[in-house]
Protein backbone atom coordinates (compact mmCIF):
# COMPACT_ATOMS: atom_id res chain seq x y z
CA UNK A 1 0.00 0.00 0.00
CA UNK A 2 1.16 3.69 -0.58
CA UNK A 3 2.72 5.65 2.14
CA UNK A 4 0.71 8.94 0.71
CA UNK A 5 -3.14 9.23 2.04
CA UNK A 6 -5.52 9.49 -0.83
CA UNK A 7 -8.28 11.80 -0.99
CA UNK A 8 -10.60 9.11 -0.80
CA UNK A 9 -9.13 7.87 2.48
CA UNK A 10 -11.51 10.58 4.22
CA UNK A 11 -14.27 8.64 3.63
CA UNK A 12 -12.83 5.11 3.85
CA UNK A 13 -10.06 6.09 6.16
CA UNK A 14 -12.23 6.80 9.18
CA UNK A 15 -12.67 4.69 11.92
CA UNK A 16 -16.00 5.22 14.27
CA UNK A 17 -19.63 6.21 13.12
CA UNK A 18 -18.37 7.69 10.04
CA UNK A 19 -16.05 4.95 8.62
CA UNK A 20 -18.77 2.97 9.09
CA UNK A 21 -21.20 4.59 7.01
CA UNK A 22 -18.97 5.44 4.67
CA UNK A 23 -17.65 1.90 3.86
CA UNK A 24 -21.22 -0.50 5.22
CA UNK A 25 -23.12 0.92 2.25
CA UNK A 26 -20.78 0.03 -0.21
CA UNK A 27 -19.94 -2.96 1.38
CA UNK A 28 -23.82 -3.98 -0.31
CA UNK A 29 -22.37 -4.39 -3.67
CA UNK A 30 -19.78 -7.68 -2.30
CA UNK A 31 -16.62 -5.29 -1.70
CA UNK A 32 -14.11 -7.24 0.92
CA UNK A 33 -12.66 -5.29 3.29
CA UNK A 34 -8.95 -5.00 1.64
CA UNK A 35 -10.61 -3.27 -1.48
CA UNK A 36 -11.55 0.19 -0.04
CA UNK A 37 -8.79 0.11 2.91
CA UNK A 38 -6.02 2.40 0.93
CA UNK A 39 -6.55 1.87 -2.64
CA UNK A 40 -6.97 4.76 -5.63
CA UNK A 41 -10.21 4.78 -5.78
CA UNK A 42 -11.05 5.26 -9.59
CA UNK A 43 -14.17 6.73 -11.06
CA UNK A 44 -15.44 5.91 -14.51
CA UNK A 45 -17.73 8.71 -15.54
CA UNK A 46 -20.01 7.02 -17.63
CA UNK A 47 -22.23 8.62 -20.50
CA UNK A 48 -23.80 5.29 -21.43
CA UNK A 49 -27.47 5.77 -23.09
CA UNK A 50 -29.53 4.67 -25.19
CA UNK A 51 -30.39 8.01 -26.23
CA UNK A 52 -26.93 9.09 -27.04
CA UNK A 53 -26.52 5.88 -29.49
CA UNK A 54 -22.98 7.01 -30.46
CA UNK A 55 -22.24 6.48 -26.76
CA UNK A 56 -24.50 3.39 -26.79
CA UNK A 57 -21.48 0.53 -26.13
CA UNK A 58 -20.16 2.24 -23.28
CA UNK A 59 -21.10 -0.25 -20.58
CA UNK A 60 -18.65 -2.80 -22.61
CA UNK A 61 -15.53 0.06 -22.55
CA UNK A 62 -16.06 0.29 -18.94
CA UNK A 63 -15.27 -3.50 -18.09
CA UNK A 64 -12.38 -2.73 -19.95
CA UNK A 65 -11.45 0.22 -17.87
CA UNK A 66 -12.32 -2.08 -14.65
CA UNK A 67 -9.98 -4.37 -15.42
CA UNK A 68 -7.05 -2.14 -16.21
CA UNK A 69 -7.60 -0.34 -12.98
CA UNK A 70 -8.09 -3.52 -10.58
CA UNK A 71 -5.03 -5.03 -12.31
CA UNK A 72 -2.66 -1.95 -11.41
CA UNK A 73 -4.13 -2.08 -7.82
CA UNK A 74 -7.23 0.15 -8.31
CA UNK A 75 -10.09 0.31 -7.36
CA UNK A 76 -12.84 0.80 -10.04
CA UNK A 77 -16.33 2.51 -9.54
CA UNK A 78 -18.52 3.54 -12.21
CA UNK A 79 -20.93 6.32 -12.14
CA UNK A 80 -23.36 8.24 -14.90
CA UNK A 81 -24.17 11.63 -15.37
CA UNK A 82 -26.17 13.05 -17.63
CA UNK A 83 -25.75 11.98 -21.41
CA UNK A 84 -25.85 13.90 -24.63
CA UNK A 85 -27.10 12.57 -27.82
CA UNK A 86 -26.32 15.19 -30.48
CA UNK A 87 -29.24 13.45 -32.78
CA UNK A 88 -32.22 13.49 -30.45
CA UNK A 89 -32.05 16.04 -27.85
CA UNK A 90 -34.21 19.14 -28.60
CA UNK A 91 -33.24 22.21 -29.05
CA UNK A 92 -29.61 21.29 -29.58
CA UNK A 93 -27.28 19.11 -27.32
CA UNK A 94 -25.16 22.37 -26.83
CA UNK A 95 -27.55 24.31 -24.65
CA UNK A 96 -27.03 21.01 -22.00
CA UNK A 97 -23.09 21.27 -22.54
CA UNK A 98 -23.12 23.33 -19.54
CA UNK A 99 -25.16 21.38 -17.75
CA UNK A 100 -23.71 18.40 -18.03
CA UNK A 101 -20.12 20.30 -16.72
CA UNK A 102 -21.80 20.70 -13.40
CA UNK A 103 -23.04 17.24 -13.16
CA UNK A 104 -19.63 16.04 -13.55
CA UNK A 105 -18.18 18.20 -11.59
CA UNK A 106 -20.05 18.22 -8.53
CA UNK A 107 -20.00 14.22 -8.99
CA UNK A 108 -16.32 13.83 -8.95
CA UNK A 109 -16.16 16.39 -5.81
CA UNK A 110 -18.97 15.16 -3.68
CA UNK A 111 -17.20 11.14 -3.86
CA UNK A 112 -14.65 9.49 -3.02
CA UNK A 113 -12.68 9.76 -5.94
CA UNK A 114 -8.94 9.78 -6.73
CA UNK A 115 -8.89 9.75 -10.21
CA UNK A 116 -11.07 9.57 -13.05
CA UNK A 117 -11.82 7.57 -16.44
CA UNK A 118 -13.75 9.93 -18.51
CA UNK A 119 -15.85 7.85 -21.01
CA UNK A 120 -16.59 10.43 -24.14
CA UNK A 121 -17.66 9.76 -27.54
CA UNK A 122 -21.05 11.79 -29.03
CA UNK A 123 -20.15 15.32 -29.62
CA UNK A 124 -20.87 16.84 -26.48
CA UNK A 125 -19.93 14.44 -24.41
CA UNK A 126 -16.31 15.32 -24.60
CA UNK A 127 -16.27 18.54 -23.71
CA UNK A 128 -18.98 18.52 -20.83
CA UNK A 129 -17.05 15.93 -18.43
CA UNK A 130 -13.26 17.88 -19.35
CA UNK A 131 -14.77 20.54 -18.46
CA UNK A 132 -16.30 19.23 -15.58
CA UNK A 133 -13.07 17.65 -14.67
CA UNK A 134 -11.15 20.91 -15.30
CA UNK A 135 -13.38 22.48 -12.62
CA UNK A 136 -12.12 19.75 -9.71
CA UNK A 137 -8.37 18.87 -10.78
CA UNK A 138 -7.89 15.65 -9.67
CA UNK A 139 -5.72 13.13 -12.20
CA UNK A 140 -7.98 12.52 -15.18
CA UNK A 141 -7.57 10.18 -18.41
CA UNK A 142 -9.89 10.73 -21.28
CA UNK A 143 -11.60 7.12 -22.86
CA UNK A 144 -13.30 8.15 -26.52
CA UNK A 145 -15.52 5.88 -27.97
CA UNK A 146 -14.73 5.76 -30.92
CA UNK A 147 -16.01 6.09 -34.45
CA UNK A 148 -18.71 3.91 -36.29
CA UNK A 149 -17.32 1.89 -39.26
CA UNK A 150 -17.71 3.60 -42.58
CA UNK A 151 -21.13 3.21 -44.19
CA UNK A 152 -22.27 1.94 -46.92
CA UNK A 153 -25.15 2.05 -49.45
CA UNK A 154 -25.84 0.97 -53.01
CA UNK A 155 -21.69 -0.10 -53.11
CA UNK A 156 -20.92 3.54 -51.99
CA UNK A 157 -19.07 4.55 -49.04
CA UNK A 158 -21.36 7.00 -46.87
CA UNK A 159 -21.42 8.77 -43.47
CA UNK A 160 -23.17 11.60 -42.00
CA UNK A 161 -21.18 14.55 -44.24
CA UNK A 162 -23.77 13.17 -46.70
CA UNK A 163 -26.62 13.50 -44.75
CA UNK A 164 -26.92 17.21 -46.09
CA UNK A 165 -26.01 16.11 -49.99
CA UNK A 166 -28.57 13.70 -49.89
CA UNK A 167 -30.73 16.50 -48.15
CA UNK A 168 -29.93 19.16 -51.20
CA UNK A 169 -30.13 16.13 -53.63
CA UNK A 170 -34.01 15.62 -52.52
CA UNK A 171 -35.16 18.96 -52.35
CA UNK A 172 -33.77 19.13 -55.50
CA UNK A 173 -35.53 15.82 -57.02
CA UNK A 174 -32.56 13.90 -57.45
CA UNK A 175 -33.15 11.55 -54.50
CA UNK A 176 -36.27 9.69 -53.56
CA UNK A 177 -37.87 9.32 -50.15
CA UNK A 178 -37.16 5.59 -50.74
CA UNK A 179 -33.54 5.87 -51.22
CA UNK A 180 -33.13 8.38 -48.34
CA UNK A 181 -34.36 5.49 -46.01
CA UNK A 182 -32.00 2.74 -47.64
CA UNK A 183 -29.45 5.08 -46.96
CA UNK A 184 -30.46 5.94 -43.33
CA UNK A 185 -30.15 2.39 -42.72
CA UNK A 186 -26.62 1.82 -44.37
CA UNK A 187 -24.95 5.03 -42.55
CA UNK A 188 -25.07 4.32 -39.03
CA UNK A 189 -23.80 0.22 -39.20
CA UNK A 190 -22.03 -0.52 -35.68
CA UNK A 191 -20.95 1.32 -32.48
CA UNK A 192 -19.30 4.59 -32.14
CA UNK A 193 -19.44 7.75 -33.22
CA UNK A 194 -19.50 9.83 -36.52
CA UNK A 195 -17.43 8.22 -38.96
CA UNK A 196 -16.10 11.62 -40.32
CA UNK A 197 -13.78 14.37 -38.99
CA UNK A 198 -16.87 15.83 -37.46
CA UNK A 199 -16.85 17.23 -33.91
CA UNK A 200 -16.84 13.39 -32.12
CA UNK A 201 -13.74 12.84 -34.07
CA UNK A 202 -12.44 16.53 -33.21
CA UNK A 203 -12.67 16.32 -30.12
CA UNK A 204 -11.04 12.82 -29.55
CA UNK A 205 -7.97 14.09 -31.45
CA UNK A 206 -8.53 17.60 -29.07
CA UNK A 207 -8.07 15.23 -25.77
CA UNK A 208 -5.36 13.19 -27.78
CA UNK A 209 -3.63 16.19 -28.90
CA UNK A 210 -4.24 18.48 -25.35
CA UNK A 211 -2.47 15.26 -23.89
CA UNK A 212 -5.79 14.12 -22.22
CA UNK A 213 -5.82 10.12 -23.34
CA UNK A 214 -3.26 7.29 -24.23
CA UNK A 215 -1.71 7.98 -27.85
CA UNK A 216 -4.15 6.63 -30.30
CA UNK A 217 -7.23 7.47 -28.31
CA UNK A 218 -8.16 9.63 -31.56
CA UNK A 219 -8.91 7.10 -34.14
CA UNK A 220 -9.44 3.27 -33.30
CA UNK A 221 -12.43 2.65 -34.42
CA UNK A 222 -15.52 1.82 -31.28
CA UNK A 223 -15.97 -1.78 -33.19
CA UNK A 224 -11.98 -2.87 -33.50
CA UNK A 225 -10.78 -5.14 -30.52
CA UNK A 226 -7.98 -2.52 -30.24
CA UNK A 227 -10.37 0.32 -28.43
CA UNK A 228 -10.89 -2.17 -25.54
CA UNK A 229 -7.24 -2.91 -25.19
CA UNK A 230 -6.93 0.71 -24.78
CA UNK A 231 -9.70 1.18 -22.33
CA UNK A 232 -7.64 -1.19 -20.45
CA UNK A 233 -4.28 0.37 -20.60
CA UNK A 234 -5.79 3.89 -19.76
CA UNK A 235 -7.59 1.80 -16.98
CA UNK A 236 -3.96 0.70 -15.89
CA UNK A 237 -2.58 4.62 -16.22
CA UNK A 238 -5.09 6.26 -14.73
CA UNK A 239 -3.59 4.62 -10.95
CA UNK A 240 -0.41 6.06 -11.86
CA UNK A 241 -1.79 9.28 -12.25
CA UNK A 242 -2.91 8.97 -8.85
CA UNK A 243 0.25 7.66 -7.38
CA UNK A 244 2.12 9.98 -8.98
CA UNK A 245 -0.29 12.65 -8.28
CA UNK A 246 -0.43 13.83 -12.20
CA UNK A 247 -3.50 16.44 -12.28
CA UNK A 248 -5.29 18.08 -15.46
CA UNK A 249 -3.35 21.29 -14.19
CA UNK A 250 -0.16 19.63 -15.05
CA UNK A 251 -1.28 18.72 -18.58
CA UNK A 252 -3.10 21.15 -19.64
CA UNK A 253 -0.45 24.03 -20.10
CA UNK A 254 -1.22 27.17 -22.29
CA UNK A 255 1.85 25.14 -24.45
CA UNK A 256 -0.75 22.12 -24.79
CA UNK A 257 -3.85 24.24 -26.00
CA UNK A 258 -1.61 25.46 -28.37
CA UNK A 259 -0.88 22.26 -29.40
CA UNK A 260 -4.32 21.08 -30.21
CA UNK A 261 -5.30 24.33 -31.76
CA UNK A 262 -2.15 23.31 -34.49
CA UNK A 263 -3.00 19.75 -35.06
CA UNK A 264 -7.14 20.69 -34.84
CA UNK A 265 -6.15 23.01 -38.36
CA UNK A 266 -4.15 20.00 -39.37
CA UNK A 267 -6.48 17.27 -39.45
CA UNK A 268 -9.29 19.85 -40.75
CA UNK A 269 -11.09 19.58 -37.34
CA UNK A 270 -14.85 20.95 -36.93
CA UNK A 271 -15.46 24.52 -35.73
CA UNK A 272 -17.11 23.16 -32.31
CA UNK A 273 -13.75 22.88 -31.47
CA UNK A 274 -13.45 26.94 -31.09
CA UNK A 275 -15.83 27.13 -28.51
CA UNK A 276 -15.48 23.75 -26.40
CA UNK A 277 -11.46 24.54 -25.85
CA UNK A 278 -12.09 27.79 -25.26
CA UNK A 279 -14.44 26.79 -22.04
CA UNK A 280 -11.98 24.44 -21.38
CA UNK A 281 -9.18 26.47 -20.90
CA UNK A 282 -11.68 29.27 -19.04
CA UNK A 283 -12.30 26.03 -16.79
CA UNK A 284 -8.27 24.90 -15.88
CA UNK A 285 -7.21 29.17 -15.56
CA UNK A 286 -5.11 29.33 -19.13
CA UNK A 287 -5.55 32.91 -20.98
CA UNK A 288 -6.67 31.87 -24.31
CA UNK A 289 -8.23 33.90 -27.14
CA UNK A 290 -10.12 33.46 -30.36
CA UNK A 291 -7.21 35.65 -31.71
CA UNK A 292 -5.28 32.47 -30.62
CA UNK A 293 -7.18 29.83 -32.86
CA UNK A 294 -5.92 32.10 -35.75
CA UNK A 295 -2.53 32.57 -34.79
CA UNK A 296 -1.96 28.89 -34.20
CA UNK A 297 -3.80 27.85 -37.13
CA UNK A 298 -2.28 29.99 -39.69
CA UNK A 299 0.32 28.34 -41.54
CA UNK A 300 -0.61 24.81 -40.47
CA UNK A 301 -1.53 22.95 -43.76
CA UNK A 302 -4.18 20.52 -44.03
CA UNK A 303 -2.23 16.69 -43.93
CA UNK A 304 -5.42 14.61 -42.94
CA UNK A 305 -7.73 13.52 -46.05
CA UNK A 306 -11.02 13.12 -44.09
CA UNK A 307 -14.63 14.32 -44.97
CA UNK A 308 -15.84 16.40 -44.57
CA UNK A 309 -13.14 18.71 -45.83
CA UNK A 310 -11.72 15.76 -47.79
CA UNK A 311 -12.57 12.24 -49.08
CA UNK A 312 -11.65 9.38 -46.52
CA UNK A 313 -13.33 8.39 -42.92
CA UNK A 314 -12.38 7.72 -39.60
CA UNK A 315 -12.04 3.77 -40.35
CA UNK A 316 -9.14 5.33 -43.26
CA UNK A 317 -7.35 7.42 -40.72
CA UNK A 318 -6.93 4.52 -38.14
CA UNK A 319 -5.46 2.31 -40.77
CA UNK A 320 -3.16 4.96 -41.78
CA UNK A 321 -1.86 5.48 -38.96
CA UNK A 322 -4.01 7.67 -36.98
CA UNK A 323 -3.29 10.92 -35.02
CA UNK A 324 0.01 9.71 -33.83
CA UNK A 325 0.89 10.45 -37.84
CA UNK A 326 -0.12 13.13 -37.91
CA UNK A 327 1.59 14.95 -34.60
CA UNK A 328 4.77 13.36 -35.63
CA UNK A 329 4.25 15.38 -38.55
CA UNK A 330 3.85 18.98 -37.15
CA UNK A 331 6.39 17.67 -34.25
CA UNK A 332 8.79 21.21 -35.48
CA UNK A 333 6.15 23.35 -34.91
CA UNK A 334 4.72 21.89 -31.59
CA UNK A 335 5.33 22.12 -27.96
CA UNK A 336 7.38 18.61 -28.26
CA UNK A 337 7.95 18.62 -24.25
CA UNK A 338 4.09 19.08 -23.32
CA UNK A 339 3.88 16.59 -20.72
CA UNK A 340 0.68 14.02 -21.24
CA UNK A 341 -1.46 11.71 -19.31
CA UNK A 342 1.45 8.78 -19.11
CA UNK A 343 3.49 11.13 -17.85
CA UNK A 344 6.01 11.48 -21.18
CA UNK A 345 5.81 14.18 -23.36
CA UNK A 346 4.50 14.57 -27.00
CA UNK A 347 8.13 14.56 -28.28
CA UNK A 348 8.55 10.99 -26.44
CA UNK A 349 5.02 9.47 -27.38
CA UNK A 350 5.01 10.68 -31.03
CA UNK A 351 8.59 10.88 -32.75
CA UNK A 352 8.53 7.67 -33.74
CA UNK A 353 5.10 7.32 -35.15
CA UNK A 354 4.37 5.13 -38.35
CA UNK A 355 2.71 6.10 -41.18
CA UNK A 356 1.02 3.76 -43.96
CA UNK A 357 -1.13 5.39 -46.31
CA UNK A 358 0.43 9.12 -48.14
CA UNK A 359 -3.16 9.29 -49.72
CA UNK A 360 -5.20 9.59 -46.00
CA UNK A 361 -1.85 11.04 -44.21
CA UNK A 362 0.41 13.42 -45.74
CA UNK A 363 3.76 14.76 -45.05
CA UNK A 364 3.52 18.51 -44.70
CA UNK A 365 5.72 19.31 -47.48
CA UNK A 366 2.85 18.04 -49.84
CA UNK A 367 -0.64 18.63 -47.50
CA UNK A 368 -4.00 18.41 -49.38
CA UNK A 369 -4.87 21.64 -48.81
CA UNK A 370 -2.44 24.77 -48.33
CA UNK A 371 -4.84 26.58 -45.93
CA UNK A 372 -6.42 24.88 -43.27
CA UNK A 373 -7.95 25.49 -39.95
CA UNK A 374 -10.24 28.24 -38.12
CA UNK A 375 -10.24 31.54 -39.59
CA UNK A 376 -11.01 34.27 -36.80
CA UNK A 377 -12.78 37.37 -38.90
CA UNK A 378 -13.66 40.28 -37.68
CA UNK A 379 -15.50 43.95 -38.44
CA UNK A 380 -18.47 45.96 -37.92
CA UNK A 381 -20.44 42.61 -38.33
CA UNK A 382 -18.90 40.97 -35.12
CA UNK A 383 -17.05 43.12 -33.50
CA UNK A 384 -15.98 40.12 -31.43
CA UNK A 385 -15.32 38.13 -33.93
CA UNK A 386 -16.58 35.07 -36.35
CA UNK A 387 -15.11 32.31 -37.33
CA UNK A 388 -15.20 30.43 -40.76
CA UNK A 389 -13.78 27.26 -41.56
CA UNK A 390 -11.84 27.68 -45.19
CA UNK A 391 -10.93 24.08 -45.80
CA UNK A 392 -14.70 23.33 -45.80
CA UNK A 393 -15.57 26.61 -48.37
CA UNK A 394 -15.44 27.34 -51.98
CA UNK A 395 -12.22 29.02 -52.97
CA UNK A 396 -14.07 31.19 -55.13
CA UNK A 397 -16.21 32.40 -52.39
CA UNK A 398 -13.43 33.51 -49.94
CA UNK A 399 -13.40 36.80 -51.30
CA UNK A 400 -17.12 38.15 -51.75
CA UNK A 401 -19.22 41.25 -51.83
CA UNK A 402 -23.27 40.42 -52.41
CA UNK A 403 -26.78 41.89 -50.90
CA UNK A 404 -27.76 40.13 -48.52
CA UNK A 405 -31.01 37.76 -48.27
CA UNK A 406 -32.15 38.12 -44.42
CA UNK A 407 -34.13 35.67 -42.22
CA UNK A 408 -35.15 36.60 -38.89
CA UNK A 409 -35.02 33.14 -37.08
CA UNK A 410 -35.03 29.64 -38.32
CA UNK A 411 -38.75 29.61 -38.79
CA UNK A 412 -38.94 32.67 -40.70
CA UNK A 413 -35.67 30.86 -43.37
CA UNK A 414 -37.53 27.49 -43.20
CA UNK A 415 -40.78 28.91 -44.46
CA UNK A 416 -39.20 31.02 -47.37
CA UNK A 417 -36.13 29.52 -48.27
CA UNK A 418 -38.00 27.34 -51.37
CA UNK A 419 -40.53 29.83 -52.07
CA UNK A 420 -40.50 30.70 -55.88
CA UNK A 421 -41.09 34.72 -55.21
CA UNK A 422 -37.77 34.67 -52.64
CA UNK A 423 -35.70 37.25 -54.82
CA UNK A 424 -32.38 35.31 -54.28
CA UNK A 425 -29.20 34.16 -56.45
CA UNK A 426 -25.98 32.70 -56.11
CA UNK A 427 -23.95 35.60 -55.48
CA UNK A 428 -26.27 36.67 -52.45
CA UNK A 429 -25.38 36.43 -48.55
CA UNK A 430 -27.99 34.54 -46.25
CA UNK A 431 -28.10 35.61 -43.29
CA UNK A 432 -29.78 34.06 -40.42
CA UNK A 433 -30.51 35.62 -37.14
CA UNK A 434 -31.64 34.65 -33.61
CA UNK A 435 -29.49 31.28 -33.37
CA UNK A 436 -26.96 32.42 -30.80
CA UNK A 437 -26.13 30.77 -27.32
CA UNK A 438 -29.29 33.46 -26.05
CA UNK A 439 -31.11 33.76 -28.76
CA UNK A 440 -32.38 30.12 -29.62
CA UNK A 441 -31.14 29.40 -26.87
CA UNK A 442 -28.53 27.03 -26.87
CA UNK A 443 -26.84 27.90 -30.46
CA UNK A 444 -28.28 25.02 -32.73
CA UNK A 445 -26.21 23.67 -35.69
CA UNK A 446 -28.12 25.74 -38.35
CA UNK A 447 -25.31 27.69 -39.69
CA UNK A 448 -24.99 25.75 -42.88
CA UNK A 449 -28.35 26.29 -43.88
CA UNK A 450 -29.58 24.47 -47.11
CA UNK A 451 -29.57 26.92 -50.29
CA UNK A 452 -32.62 27.70 -51.86
CA UNK A 453 -34.26 25.75 -54.14
CA UNK A 454 -34.14 27.99 -57.04
CA UNK A 455 -30.75 27.97 -56.89
CA UNK A 456 -29.64 24.37 -56.06
CA UNK A 457 -32.16 23.66 -59.21
CA UNK A 458 -29.31 25.76 -61.39
CA UNK A 459 -26.47 22.95 -60.12
CA UNK A 460 -24.88 25.62 -57.16
CA UNK A 461 -24.30 24.15 -54.33
CA UNK A 462 -22.32 27.30 -52.33
CA UNK A 463 -23.42 30.06 -51.16
CA UNK A 464 -22.13 32.67 -48.36
CA UNK A 465 -24.34 31.84 -45.47
CA UNK A 466 -24.11 33.87 -41.94
CA UNK A 467 -25.03 33.45 -38.43
CA UNK A 468 -24.57 33.76 -34.66
CA UNK A 469 -25.30 29.93 -34.69
CA UNK A 470 -23.17 26.96 -35.21
CA UNK A 471 -22.45 24.28 -37.72
CA UNK A 472 -22.18 20.24 -37.39
CA UNK A 473 -18.67 19.24 -38.02
CA UNK A 474 -19.64 17.04 -40.61
CA UNK A 475 -21.30 20.48 -42.04
CA UNK A 476 -19.44 22.03 -44.91
CA UNK A 477 -19.59 25.75 -47.19
CA UNK A 478 -18.82 29.07 -46.87
CA UNK A 479 -19.91 29.50 -43.60
CA UNK A 480 -19.42 31.97 -41.65
CA UNK A 481 -20.15 30.81 -38.10
CA UNK A 482 -20.27 32.14 -34.06
CA UNK A 483 -20.96 36.53 -34.65
CA UNK A 484 -20.14 37.44 -31.39
CA UNK A 485 -22.16 39.51 -30.16
CA UNK A 486 -25.17 37.57 -31.43
CA UNK A 487 -28.03 39.31 -32.54
CA UNK A 488 -30.18 38.09 -29.45
CA UNK A 489 -27.28 40.47 -27.39
CA UNK A 490 -27.64 43.53 -29.54
CA UNK A 491 -25.04 42.58 -32.09
CA UNK A 492 -24.63 44.56 -35.53
CA UNK A 493 -26.43 40.85 -37.48
CA UNK A 494 -29.69 41.86 -35.50
CA UNK A 495 -30.06 44.95 -37.58
CA UNK A 496 -28.99 43.46 -40.93
CA UNK A 497 -31.76 44.38 -43.47
CA UNK A 498 -32.67 42.46 -47.27
CA UNK A 499 -30.69 44.49 -49.51
CA UNK A 500 -27.81 45.67 -47.47
CA UNK A 501 -24.11 45.01 -48.85
CA UNK A 502 -21.69 42.54 -47.07
CA UNK A 503 -18.51 42.29 -47.81
CA UNK A 504 -16.73 38.40 -46.74
CA UNK A 505 -12.84 38.82 -46.80
CA UNK A 506 -11.01 35.72 -45.54
CA UNK A 507 -7.56 36.31 -46.36
CA UNK A 508 -8.18 40.02 -45.10
CA UNK A 509 -9.88 38.49 -41.99
CA UNK A 510 -12.83 40.66 -42.65
CA UNK A 511 -16.58 40.52 -42.29
CA UNK A 512 -18.50 44.41 -43.18
CA UNK A 513 -21.48 45.54 -43.73
CA UNK A 514 -21.54 48.44 -46.24
CA UNK A 515 -23.48 50.65 -43.87
CA UNK A 516 -22.10 54.32 -41.68
CA UNK A 517 -22.24 53.36 -38.12
CA UNK A 518 -24.32 56.33 -37.49
CA UNK A 519 -26.73 53.98 -39.50
CA UNK A 520 -25.78 50.94 -37.63
CA UNK A 521 -26.46 53.02 -34.29
CA UNK A 522 -29.93 54.36 -35.43
CA UNK A 523 -31.27 51.24 -36.34
CA UNK A 524 -30.28 49.66 -33.36
CA UNK A 525 -31.99 51.84 -31.23
CA UNK A 526 -35.59 50.40 -32.98
CA UNK A 527 -34.87 47.10 -32.54
CA UNK A 528 -36.56 44.90 -30.46
CA UNK A 529 -34.90 41.48 -29.12
CA UNK A 530 -37.54 39.19 -28.54
CA UNK A 531 -37.43 37.52 -24.96
CA UNK A 532 -39.58 35.33 -22.78
CA UNK A 533 -39.02 31.43 -23.79
CA UNK A 534 -38.40 29.74 -20.41
CA UNK A 535 -38.61 31.98 -17.54
CA UNK A 536 -37.91 29.16 -14.98
CA UNK A 537 -35.45 26.48 -14.60
CA UNK A 538 -32.17 25.73 -16.23
CA UNK A 539 -33.30 27.28 -19.45
CA UNK A 540 -33.51 30.76 -17.83
CA UNK A 541 -30.63 30.16 -15.90
CA UNK A 542 -28.36 29.07 -19.00
CA UNK A 543 -29.99 32.39 -20.59
CA UNK A 544 -29.19 34.79 -18.17
CA UNK A 545 -25.62 33.63 -17.45
CA UNK A 546 -24.29 32.16 -20.77
CA UNK A 547 -21.41 34.15 -22.28
CA UNK A 548 -20.89 35.11 -25.77
CA UNK A 549 -19.87 32.54 -28.45
CA UNK A 550 -16.22 34.57 -28.30
CA UNK A 551 -15.70 33.65 -24.81
CA UNK A 552 -16.55 29.84 -25.17
CA UNK A 553 -20.29 29.94 -24.44
CA UNK A 554 -20.09 28.84 -20.86
CA UNK A 555 -22.04 30.00 -18.19
CA UNK A 556 -20.60 32.73 -16.55
CA UNK A 557 -20.20 31.39 -12.72
CA UNK A 558 -18.64 28.08 -13.78
CA UNK A 559 -15.08 30.02 -15.05
CA UNK A 560 -12.43 28.82 -13.30
CA UNK A 561 -12.60 25.55 -10.26
CA UNK A 562 -13.44 24.91 -7.00
CA UNK A 563 -10.53 22.50 -6.25
CA UNK A 564 -10.98 18.68 -5.37
CA UNK A 565 -11.06 19.68 -1.20
CA UNK A 566 -13.22 17.23 0.44
CA UNK A 567 -15.92 19.12 1.94
CA UNK A 568 -17.93 18.70 5.42
CA UNK A 569 -19.87 15.17 5.91
CA UNK A 570 -23.20 14.71 6.03
CA UNK A 571 -24.35 12.68 9.39
FE1 LIG B 1 -23.03 11.40 -32.10
FE2 LIG B 1 -22.36 12.45 -34.59
S1 LIG B 1 -24.30 12.14 -33.69
S2 LIG B 1 -21.12 11.82 -32.97
MG1 LIG C 1 -23.05 18.01 -34.04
Amino acid sequence: MEDRKYRSSQWFGRSGKDGFIYRAWMKKQGIPDYELAGKPIIGICNTWSELTPCNSHFRELAESVKRGVLEAGGFPVEFPVMSLGETLIKPTAMLYRNLVSMDVEESIRANPIDGVVLLCGCDKTTPSLVMGACSVDIPTIVVSGGAMLTGKHQGASISTSDVWRFSDALRAGKMTDEEMTLAEAGMCRSDGHCAVMGTASTMACMVEALGLSLPHNAAIPAADAARKVLAQLSGREIVNMVKEDRRLSHILTREAFENAIMVNAAIGGSTNFVLHLLAIAGRIGVELSLKDIDTYSTGIPLIANLQPSGEYFMEDFYYAGGLPVVIRELMEKLNRSSITANGKTIEENYSNSKGYNPQVISGLPSPFNPVAGIAVLKGNLCADGAVIKPSAASPHLMQHTGRAVVFENIEDYRSRIDDPALDVDETCILVLKEVGPKGYPGMPEVGNMGLPAKVLSKGITDMVRISDGRMSGTGFGTVVLHVSPESAAGGTLGIVQDGDIISLDVPGRRLHLHLSDDEIESRKQVRVTETGIGNRGYVNLYRQHVEQAHLGADLDFLKGGSGSGVTRDSH
